[in-house]
This record gives C-alpha cells, structure tokens and sequence, in this order.
C-alpha cells in the first residue's frame, strides 16, 4: 500500500541527471540508501522516498499526482505537457525552481554535406525525435511541416540507416552528434534540470518538509555559485 504521509520524490534512474539529482539529496543532508536495483528507497532521517524511474516518466508521474515531487529535465518535461494537451488534457504542476545542471539543447542535426540555409529547407522532409511536439511548435513559427519517424533512443543513428533525413534531438557536449556524422543547424529549445511539485492538497507536515528541503537546496546552489 502506498504510505502517503511520506514525501515521494522522483528522479531518473540513471542517464544524465542521475548523479547530478542524487548528490543534490545528499548535500541537502537527505540520508538515503540507493541499492542500484531498487525503484524505491527509504530516506533513514527524513519521512522522505525516493522513487528511482526513466526520465521520461517523472512529468507523468508528477502530473497525476502520483509522486509529490519531481526532478527532471525541462526539455521532458514541456514536451509531456504538449502531448497532453494534444490529447486535450489540462495538465498540471507547479514549477519549485530550476537546477544548476543537467544543462543540455534541443537541436535539430542534419547530415554533414546537408546544405542548410534556414527552416524552409526542412519542409517535408522526415525527422526523427522523440520530442514531436516540440519540434512541431518550433517549426510552426516558420510554417515548415514535416513527417516524424519517433524513437525513444538512437535517434542519431536514423539517417545512416536511411530512417529519416535530418533529426531533433538533445546535445549537450556535441559528441554524439560529432560521432554520427551529423552537423547542428538549428537549437530549438535550451533546457535544464528543473523540481516540480503536484498540484493539489498536501499535507501541513509534508509542506513544512517541502519547504525545509527547498530552503537546503536554496543553500547548496548558492554556495555553488
Ligand atoms: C542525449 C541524446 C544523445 C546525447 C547527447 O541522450 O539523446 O544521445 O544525450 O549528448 P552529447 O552531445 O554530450 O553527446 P540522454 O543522455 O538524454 O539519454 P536518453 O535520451 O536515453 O534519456
Ligand atoms: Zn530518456
Ligand atoms: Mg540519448
């Protein structure tokens, strides 16, 4: 059964905010277990639970409430919320504050010997992603369409393998891309690491320890500054 009078916490499992997230718990003095098979661990000192998940799953679980908090990228985030209200949703959280890392962008790549001179050289043409809706808000501007080919990974493999012709995908040192024989052309989004909050009631104790633990990272961050 779910205890829900302790404050759940979500984080990725593993990947690139992983540590990042997990060494900002520990420098707020949260005192936790992380046995690497574990979804869930137990804080020792605080009624806290970390529930440790895919990236992608943090904004849904934040929305449906199913988890107080959440600590995830923004670039998943926005584009959950877009996917929803594509559905015609009305999603909802609260934004508590951005992080200091997991800094990264959403860009669109395309093969070294394309020839980009602006947005209209990517009308029709496919690409692959896993951000849809960001890329089609992106390229709305311009009145650009374009056909998707979505992947939840490899995304930088697709126009070797004669999937796509161009991508939209993350970049954060430029390796992946470098590796793949791809050039960046356009950034469509800068995101970072951000926590989120359900709406909704929460209890006067768990919002005095929400409160004590933003306090923490207030402090951490500024001391990092
Ligand atoms: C992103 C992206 C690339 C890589 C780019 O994946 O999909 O694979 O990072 O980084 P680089 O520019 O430093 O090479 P991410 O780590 O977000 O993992 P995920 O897509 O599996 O969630
Ligand atoms: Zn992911
Ligand atoms: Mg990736």
């Amino acid at each position: 059964m779910l205890d829900n009078s302790r404050l759940r916490i979500a984080m990725q499992k593993s990947g690139r905010l992983s540590d990042e997230s997990k060494k900002l718990l520990a420098q707020c003095g949260i005192k936790i277990n992380l046995q690497e098979q574990r979804l869930i661990a137990f804080a020792e000192n605080m009624p806290i639970d970390i529930l440790r998940v895919r990236d992608d799953d943090i904004p849904g679980l934040v929305i449906d409430g199913v988890v107080d908090i959440g600590i995830v990228g923004e670039n998943v985030l926005e584009e959950e919320v877009l996917d929803r209200q594509a559905e015609g949703e009305n999603p909802q959280y609260k934004k508590l504050r951005r992080l200091d890392f997991g800094g990264c962008r959403l860009s669109i790549a395309a093969p070294r010997d394309f020839n980009y001179t602006g947005p209209e050289c990517l009308n029709d043409l496919r690409v692959a992603t896993t951000y849809p809706h960001l890329l089609r808000r992106y390229l709305s501007q311009y009145n650009v369409s374009f056909k998707t080919c979505l992947l939840n990974g490899s995304v930088e493999v697709a126009p070797r393998a004669g999937l796509a012709d161009v991508i939209c995908d993350l970049v954060s040192s430029g390796a992946t891309l470098e590796a793949n024989g791809l050039q960046e052309i356009e950034v469509i989004y800068k995101s970072k690491a951000c926590l989120i909050q359900r709406e909704g009631e929460m209890s006067a104790t768990k919002q005095a320890l929400i409160d004590k633990v933003m306090t923490r990272i207030q402090g951490v961050i500024q001391a990092r500054e």
